[in-house]
């Protein structure tokens, strides 16, 4: 994709730590970006690692007027191509929802007309919050995407859904909020993965696949602007950002999947390797 320039503004969660491999890889897929923290974020991630991973100066303070000198924050949100937020705490998010402008961060978020995509990572009681569910649902409407959080261990020493999505993941989700709609008003069905024929209960045949290079052509669709519906076979693969999954296990269960969606899609992409046999019952 054309470069294109990202805003990551940074708020105070412990992910804060890994902003500087997320900047990394945002660069290496060609993209300029530059850094804003909040106040607190400051004190999860070094400004000088942003500031040497980017190649820009990092802004972090309102009312600074060096840094407002160099790049007002007005033009910082008008620059950006995209505005990204990694991490979005929950006190963020419930800023966003409310329009509050208080700091360089979220007066950037209220000032941008750029596309906005959050990766919110918190612990799990604050994301399953009723209010944190309200926000997410009016940022949502708004027309704010999100990528994550994802299930694993937290940074707390919780287990659960609260994790920031890995770089690689971000960068993609970044790039379908930004990619090019060659494929908008296409409706692409994809299959992926392998079949698994029952034998009895517990057993059954199935075969290698993995499902990635279905899940690859499900993820490059939804960037290129397509709606994407996945029938998934038999895989451990995370579903693709923006990517409508159904999970199948059986052939049988391919077909009827494929066939509820048939009507309504203008592209079939059948990259499942679906079992030849079915042991007779
Ligand atoms: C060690 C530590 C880790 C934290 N991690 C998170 C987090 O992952 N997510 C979150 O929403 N808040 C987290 N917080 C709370 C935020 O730092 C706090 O809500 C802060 O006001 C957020 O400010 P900001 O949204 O302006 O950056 C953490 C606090 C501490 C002390």
């Amino acid at each position: 994709m054309d470069p294109r320039r990202i805003l990551l503004a940074i708020s105070g969660g412990i992910a804060a730590y890994k902003t500087p491999e997320l900047v990394r890889a945002l660069r290496r897929a060609g993209h300029e970006v530059r850094c804003a923290l909040t106040p607190e974020a400051e004190r999860f991630v070094a400004p000088l690692s942003l500031q040497a991973v980017s190649g820009q100066s990092v802004r972090r303070d309102l009312f600074d007027p060096g840094e407002e000198g160099e790049i007002d924050h007005i033009g910082l949100a008008d620059h950006a191509d995209l505005v990204l937020v990694a991490p979005c705490t929950a006190n963020l998010m419930a800023k966003m929802a409310q329009g509050l402008a208080d700091d360089l961060v979220s007066t950037v978020l209220l000032a941008t007309r750029a596309p906005v995509l959050i990766a919110p990572a918190m612990n799990l009681n604050m994301w399953s919050h009723p209010a944190t569910r309200e926000n997410l649902a009016c940022l949502k409407a708004r027309g704010v995407f999100v990528v994550g959080p994802e299930k694993g261990e937290l940074a707390c020493g919780w287990e659960g859904q609260g994790r920031m999505s890995d770089p690689a993941t971000i960068v993609a989700a970044a790039e379908a909020c930004l990619g090019s709609k060659a494929l908008e008003g296409e409706r692409v069905l994809v299959t992926a993965g392998g079949t698994a024929e029952p034998i009895d209960a517990v057993r059954s045949i199935t075969n290698r696949s993995s499902g990635k290079m279905g899940f690859a052509i499900a993820a490059e669709a939804y960037r290129r602007g397509a709606e994407v519906v996945l029938v998934a076979g038999v895989t451990n693969l995370e579903t693709p950002f923006g990517v409508r999954r159904i999970d199948v296990e059986s052939a049988r269960q391919m077909r009827q999947a494929v066939l509820d969606e048939f009507e309504t899609a203008t592209i079939v992409i059948k990259a499942a390797a679906v079992a030849d046999f079915r042991p007779a019952r």
